[in-house]
């Protein structure tokens, strides 16, 4: 297992931030989610001190849908970074971290009249419009009760980046924004650009995540800022920003060759100055929106070994406390990982085990063929790179309770998400009362 940020073994049990996983196990208890502060910090900076133009200004907003706290948002505050929300529970949860709402932007294909509402009340620093008729009830909304919103309209430009089917977001049948290449669309921005109360501040993409095609984004921004010129030229007006998205591709296994942040943003921002220098566009604002890069590194997960068994048919097992419930991602995009059992690491990797969760569903493997360490009742396993969509993904199947969240940095443990109860089970479960 690569080590990442702060992961350290000390005489054979694996330490991050400075405190061992044998520790954190028995006061936390497992399956814990544990988050190395001093990693997320520095890959914030990495993006702040490489993602910067001398032509334009840049910002960058963390996606908060690869891994959402208050401890999170705190971080990003610190830093000064903006953050991305589609919904209101997200938009709920920054707000109650006192995060400053003017550096908050909305997506989503399908925002309800609650959410356009509350970008309002919350007065947020832009939505992204995905349609033509979100533009109608956003605009109506504004005009009922006199406010005006900063907007970007989400384009669909047509790259069709090497990534998992599901996690896909620019083919032509996608379901997010409008496509470049249809009628539609210079229709929907003129509409746009005369709203007297929507203020057009460009466009949008996202071409997909865990993208390790470099060439992808590069030819991306060029569609974008062509066609940012095009329909300038065409509608007379002024569109000064463009927004990439994220989808830096990560490393989990070694089976990826992850994008390296600090290159590549340097390569971005020279790719973004040449081309628009070349088509004379005038960009005074480019914006980011990585998540995954941020966080799936800096996280990792926690569990005790329970029971393991051969199979008639050979196959090792080895079962651990958590499973699908707090990281889907195995099932849903045969997702891959790697792991090593944290207080063994100086034992010989002699055992080759599929890593199996304790929920009722064949499916629910974290790790085929993994490599261990032998295990024995209640040792430590440590799955690596799982801050990214393992807790904003988890749930309560079999009503396993999700995890606790502790952040670690310094020799110093903050608990940042409780353990559920069962009582936080059963909260909204109401008992029939015409029996
Ligand atoms: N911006 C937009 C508009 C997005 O839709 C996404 C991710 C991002 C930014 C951040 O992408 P990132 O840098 O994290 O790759 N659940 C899937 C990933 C879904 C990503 C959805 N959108 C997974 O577990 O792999």
């Amino acid at each position: 297992m690569r080590y990442f940020g702060t992961m350290n073994n000390n005489n054979g049990t694996l330490e991050i931030g400075g405190i061992s996983v044998k520790k954190l196990a028995q006061k936390y208890k497992t399956p814990l989610y544990i988050i190395d502060q001093q990693l997320v910090e520095d890959n914030i900076l990495n993006y702040k001190n490489n993602f910067k133009s001398n032509l334009f200004e840049t910002e960058i907003v963390y996606a908060s849908k690869a891994f959402l706290s208050k401890g999170i948002c705190q971080l990003l505050s610190k830093y000064d970074l903006s953050i991305d929300a589609v919904s209101a529970g997200e938009l709920y949860t920054i707000k109650s971290s006192d995060f400053p709402m003017h550096k908050v932007h909305m997506h989503g294909n399908n925002k309800t009249i609650e959410e356009l509402k509350m970008c309002l009340d919350y007065n947020i620093g832009s939505v992204i419009l995905d349609n033509v008729e979100e533009f109608n009830l956003l605009n109506k909304i504004c005009e009922e009760i006199n406010k005006n919103m900063d907007v970007m309209l989400r384009l669909n430009i047509g790259i069709d980046a090497h990534t998992h089917e599901y996690i896909k977001t620019s083919k032509h049948s996608s379901k997010f924004g409008e496509s470049i290449f249809g009628d539609k669309v210079i229709d929907t921005i003129k509409k746009i650009s005369d709203s007297k109360h929507l203020n057009l501040l460009g466009f949008h993409c996202h071409i997909g995540s865990q993208i390790f095609d470099t060439k992808a984004f590069l030819e991306g921004i060029e569609v974008m800022i062509k066609f940012l010129k095009k329909t300038s030229e065409t509608l007379n007006i002024k569109i000064p920003e463009i927004n990439l998205g994220g989808g830096f591709g990560v490393y989990y296994t070694e089976e990826d060759v992850e994008i390296d942040i600090k290159s590549f943003m340097q390569e971005m921002i020279k790719h973004i100055e040449k081309i628009s220098q070349k088509e004379n566009v005038n960009l005074e604002k480019v914006t980011i929106e990585p998540g995954r890069s941020i966080i799936a590194n800096a996280g990792s997960t926690l569990y005790s070994v329970g029971y393991t068994k051969e199979t008639f048919s050979g196959l090792k097992y080895v079962f651990i406390d958590g499973g699908m419930s707090d990281n889907i991602r195995p099932a849903l995009y045969q997702a891959k990982y790697e792991a090593v059992v944290a207080n063994k690491l100086n034992d010989p990797l002699t055992e080759t085990v599929t890593i199996a969760g304790k929920c009722c569903e064949s499916g629910d493997l974290i790790i085929k063929d993994c490599h261990l360490a032998k295990t024995d009742f209640n040792d430590l396993i440590l799955v690596a790179s799982t801050g990214a969509y393992g807790y904003s993904m988890s749930n309560n199947y079999n009503k396993l309770v999700r995890p606790a969240v502790v952040f670690v940095k310094d020799s110093k443990a903050q608990l940042s998400i409780k353990r559920e109860t069962f009582e936080d089970l059963i909260k909204n479960d109401l008992p029939l009362e015409n029996l």
